[in-house]
Formats: C-alpha cells, sequence, structure tokens
C-alpha cells in the first residue's frame, strides 16, 4: 500500500504518506500512552532483599553495593516497618554470619537462634503483615563459602538435601512464610515441601530459585554476605551455565512437579528471556532477581551521573513485568516504592 512519495513535494508539505496504520497517533499524548500502556509497575510487585548482621542499632554500609547497608536485627525491624508503610509485600532476608560460626557443614544453618531465625522473630512480632522470604543454602554458614556440604572437591547433593530440608523447618518455625532455596541441588524441592509437611508446616510456600545461574553478578552481594573472599573455586557444578535457556525450562518442570507454589529467575536483566519461557512453559507465579551486580552497575552509573536515576530503575523495573514476571526482587525496592507511593 506504500505509494512512492511525490518527488516535487516540499519537505514539511505536499503529500502525506499513505499509511494505514501510524502506530505513532496512539503515542501522541500523555492521556493516549496511559491508555495503551501493556503493563504497570506497582508496589506489589516488590521484593526487598535485606542484610541482617550481629549487634544492635547499627547499619553498616556495603562498599560495592553503594546506598544498601547490613542491618542488626533493631535496623532490621524498622526496615520492615518502612516496607509495611510503603506497602512493599514481602522482605527476602541474607544475614552475614559470624566467621567463627562458619564450619564446613554450615551447622548454624540449623541453629534456630541464628541470626535469621531472631530477625524472623523479632520481625513477626512487631509487623506481622509483612511477608518473610528466607533464603535456603548453606553459603552463609559454609567455611568454604559453597551452598552445600563438600567431599574434597565435590558438593555433595543428597546429603546438602538433608540440611536443606532442616534449614528451611527450623526457619519456617521461626515465622517464614516462604522458603527460597537457591542452592540449586537436585531434588531439594520435592523434599523440602515433605519435610514442611510433615513439620504441620503445610501453608508455608516454597519460591524456587528454579534457573539460577553460575554468575559473575553475585559479586556484590558475596561481599555483603562475606564470602568473597573465602569461597573456594566456582559454583558451576550446581548453578547453571549462562549458556543454556532450554535447560532452564527443565529445572523448572522438576521443580513444579516437586510442588514449587512459585519460581525464580537469577539474574535478572540479562536473562529476561528465561522470565519470558518460564512463564509461558508453566503460568507460576514467576519472580525474578534484579542481584547484587545488577545494582551495582546501575547505581554505580546513577552516582557517577551517568545515567538518569529514576528512569533507568524503573524502566529496568519495567522490562521485567513486560517479560512477564509477577514481581521482582531488587535492592531498590524502598526507593521504587517510595516514588510510586508518591505519584510520581
Ligand atoms: C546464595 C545466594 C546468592 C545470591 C542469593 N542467594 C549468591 C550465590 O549464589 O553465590 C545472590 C544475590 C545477589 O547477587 O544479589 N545461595
Amino acid at each position: 500500500r506504500l505509494r512512492p512519495v511525490d518527488p516535487a513535494a516540499a519537505p514539511g508539505g505536499g503529500q502525506p504518506l499513505d499509511l494505514a496504520t501510524r502506530l505513532r497517533r496512539n503515542r501522541k499524548s500523555d492521556w493516549s500512552r496511559r491508555l495503551v500502556r501493556e503493563n504497570t509497575l506497582t508496589v506489589d510487585d516488590l521484593i526487598w532483599p535485606i542484610f541482617v548482621m550481629e549487634g544492635e542499632k547499627t547499619r553498616e554500609a556495603v562498599p560495592s553495593m553503594p546506598g544498601v547497608e547490613r542491618l542488626t536485627v533493631d535496623e532490621a525491624v524498622r526496615a520492615a516497618e518502612q516496607a509495611a508503610k510503603l506497602r512493599i509485600p514481602a522482605l527476602a532476608l541474607f544475614p552475614y554470619t559470624q566467621p567463627g560460626l562458619r564450619d564446613e557443614t554450615g551447622s548454624e544453618a540449623l541453629n534456630e537462634n541464628n541470626l535469621v531465625c531472631r530477625a524472623l522473630r523479632a520481625i513477626k512480632a512487631r509487623v506481622p503483615e509483612v511477608g518473610l522470604i528466607t533464603d535456603v543454602a548453606l553459603d552463609p554458614y559454609t567455611s568454604h563459602g559453597h551452598d552445600g556440604v563438600m567431599d574434597g572437591e565435590r558438593i555433595l547433593n543428597d546429603e546438602t538435601v538433608n540440611l536443606l530440608v532442616h534449614q528451611s523447618v527450623v526457619q519456617a518455625q521461626c515465622g517464614a512464610d516462604v522458603i527460597a532455596p537457591s542452592d540449586m541441588m537436585d531434588g531439594r524441592i520435592g523434599a523440602i515441601r515433605i519435610g514442611l509437611d510433615a513439620a504441620g508446616l503445610t501453608d508455608v510456600q516454597i519460591m524456587s530459585y528454579a534457573a539460577k545461574y553460575a554468575s559473575a553478578f553475585y559479586g556484590p552481594f558475596r561481599d555483603a554476605i562475606g564470602t568473597s573472599k573465602t569461597l573456594i573455586g566456582d559454583k558451576r557444578t550446581y548453578q547453571m551455565d549462562p549458556a543454556n535457556g532450554a535447560e532452564a525450562i527443565r529445572e523448572a518442570a522438576l521443580d513444579v512437579e516437586e510442588g514449587a507454589d512459585m519460581l525464580m529467575v537469577k539474574p535478572g536483566l540479562p536473562y529476561l528471556d528465561v522470565v519470558y519461557r518460564l512463564k509461558e512453559a508453566f503460568g507460576l507465579p514467576t519472580y525474578a532477581y534484579q542481584v547484587s551486580g545488577e545494582y551495582a552497575m546501575i547505581e554505580g552509573a546513577i552516582r557517577n551521573g551517568w545515567l538518569d536515576g529514576s528512569r533507568v530503575v524503573e524502566e529496568g523495573l519495567m522490562a521485567f513485568k513486560r517479560a512477564g514476571a509477577d514481581g521482582i526482587l531488587t535492592y531498590f525496592a524502598p526507593r521504587v516504592a517510595e516514588r510510586l507511593s508518591a505519584g510520581a
């Protein structure tokens, strides 16, 4: 239907192109753009990951994550109060375990008075309306920084799963609403479901880190929980190869079969194709984790004045929604919630 433009027509005048469809028509004004918008970002989409440490009434900067701090348990309660005020649905808790409490098998993970458990109880007592998600994996507790127990160089699968079941039950008994296994051992979702149910914890949800990649984007997180210096080798024998997409479907299919209530993809922005695939394939509530390295990249550029802060953060989060995510774990959560509730 394209008719050649009249060569005699002067720029700005003359014949209009004969176009049946002009996509710019719907973009002509703010009201129209709002009317045709396909996705929205609201505070209901946000999960706020926080780092917890020993001590009282202090916060400690994480240098590779400017703007993010480790919080003592009482400060974590304050963060939960802030989340409740902003209507952020849930927090995800990650501990910085004292080096002296780390050992070969991560035994502190099973201690019902460990940092995460104390934070769970304190927050539940004061701010019961905020959902609490806990990470299940041994890495904050092992002297070698791996998510499982080791035999020489090997990470043992089934032995690790046994411990993870125990860790999950302890966390749930201390108040975790959602158990989020991030360890990538085979068979852990099914085993954890059975363990929770046997302990009478049938209402506790499981958010599976279904597709978790062996990523270099976790660097700043490992600084935050104190494993960057201690980690021996890498996590490639259990976390997924960044080159693989179809394998993510197999990982997620097993987790769905084993009883996962929600799926997660991690990292986030570099893996939007995986978010899209999992949402299409299973239709489960699906989340993306915008991880520490993504945060550091974006926040670093913002602080250097290279990127426009609020716009770039919200564009990135909207991209997750467009890809099909039902929510995003993001260190930007309080900042974005603040802006959204101000109607900005
Ligand atoms: C631990 C865990 C990691 C993250 C969440 N849970 C790091 C890792 O697997 O080494 C990373 C989160 C982030 O980078 O923000 N199992």
